[in-house]
């Protein structure tokens, strides 16, 4: 067994960890606050090649591994969370779906300019009433000649505003159930295609989360995703793999809020001394780290299981849950360390506090990852 990451990881970490102080600190607290697209730096993010990590070169993406992706991942998101979710449903959602399961026209024209990061991409499953019951899917994509013709709601899709090109699920064949729905590859713009306001969120508050209302827009057959039926498991499977992504973001909120904790711990004084002298702090910061460990390890082995070929279905959801649990308990704990100036913007740990909320219910919540879990461990 190998715990070191190779020189081309590590170079990943320190160029992602650059980025992140350079581009991504000096405004985030304003762009938290004002609810900002970081447009000029998910630009710049795609000039480093983190919008299409994962994807072959020949469909311009980096050509890495899982790991390197989650490294990079771990790494934005300890400063910007909302910068590192803008890029994870682009690399984990719509470039990966892309590339295992879109055919080879659909690849020219749809995955190169989302992998290079000229355009972005959003992945559409939710609805009003079929977030985590995915199988209930209201939206109708109706064949009609050489069209489908798409009709329904989205909900809190991540890019909403910002993306060229949303991945959307539809049912095609009400009567066959989740056997009937497709995914379909839907760009911005079409006649019929609107994007509802904005979304005011708690937290992840520079990404853009929108409604999507679909009212008659006529989508070739062509940009259908897979064979007709496939769609369902094209999201199942598209998942896991994110699931992996947005365990990484939690742990880098976890690791960016319990590294701010222990600096001002060293710092902030108490009853004549620095209060990491303090056992009741201390014993804190031992806590989060031993914690943030273990998340790390299920995180990276997940990836790994991915790179190797193994099915990480199972370890995916274990790392979501366990991460996103401890993104919560840690940066409630950083903002206490941190006392009154916890409470206050510049210090950082409050935002991450708020951040973290949300690893914990999107690409299926702690609940749907223990369905996930406990099915799994009960089949044997
Ligand atoms: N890979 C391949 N196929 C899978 C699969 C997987 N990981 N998981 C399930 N399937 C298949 C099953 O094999 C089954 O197919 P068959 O009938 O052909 O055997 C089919 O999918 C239905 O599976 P289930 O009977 O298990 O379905 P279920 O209704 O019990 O639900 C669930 C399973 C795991 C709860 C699923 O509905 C689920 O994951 N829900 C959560 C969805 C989710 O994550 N939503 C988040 C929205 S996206 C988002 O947040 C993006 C963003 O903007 C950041």
């Amino acid at each position: 067994m190998d715990f070191k990451l190779t020189e081309e990881q590590l170079m990943i970490q320190q160029a992602a960890r650059d980025f992140t102080q350079t581009e991504l600190l000096p405004e985030v607290i304003e762009r938290d606050e004002k609810q900002i697209f970081p447009k000029e730096q998910v630009k710049k993010m795609a000039e480093l090649g983190f919008m299409g990590m994962m994807v072959d070169p020949k469909y311009s993406g980096s050509g890495l591994d899982t790991v390197s992706y989650v490294i990079a991942m771990e790494e934005i998101s300890k400063i910007d969370a909302s910068a590192s979710v803008i890029m994870s449903v682009n690399n984990s959602l719509v470039c990966w779906g892309l590339e295992h399961y879109a055919n080879e026209e659909q690849k020219e024209k749809y995955l190169k300019p989302l992998a290079s990061g000229e355009k972005l991409g959003a992945f559409c499953l939710s609805e009003p009433e079929a977030g985590s019951d995915a199988t209930s899917q209201k939206t109708t994509a109706l064949e009609n000649g050489d069209h489908y013709i798409l009709n329904g709601t989205k909900n809190w899709i991540t890019n909403g505003g910002s993306a060229d090109i949303y991945l959307v699920i539809a049912q095609t064949h009400p009567n066959k159930k989740h056997h009937g729905i497709n995914a379909f590859i839907v760009e911005k713009g079409m006649p019929g295609f609107e994007i509802g306001p904005k979304e005011q969120k708690l937290g992840i508050r520079g990404s853009d989360t929108h409604s999507l209302l679909f009212n008659d827009v006529k989508v070739p057959k062509e940009n259908r995703i897979g064979e007709d039926g496939f769609g369902f498991k094209f999201a199942m499977k598209t998942l896991a793999g994110g699931r992996i992504g947005i365990a990484a973001q939690a742990l880098g909120i976890a690791t960016g809020a319990y590294e701010l904790a222990k600096q001002y711990s060293k710092i902030r004084k108490s009853f004549g001394t620095e209060i990491c002298n303090h056992q009741a702090i201390a014993f804190k910061l031992a806590d989060m780290h031993t914690q943030i460990e273990a998340a790390r390890h299920l995180v990276y082995k997940a990836a790994w299981e991915k790179d190797q070929g193994l099915n990480y279905d199972l370890s995916g959801a274990i790392a979501k849950l366990y991460a996103s649990k401890v993104a919560m308990d840690t940066t409630i704990e950083a903002v206490q360390i941190h006392g009154g100036n916890g409470y206050v913007k510049e210090y950082h740990v409050e935002r991450l506090m708020r951040d973290a909320k949300i690893t914990q219910i999107y690409e299926g919540t702690s609940e749907i990852q223990k369905i996930v879990i406990s099915r799994s461990i009960l089949k044997n």
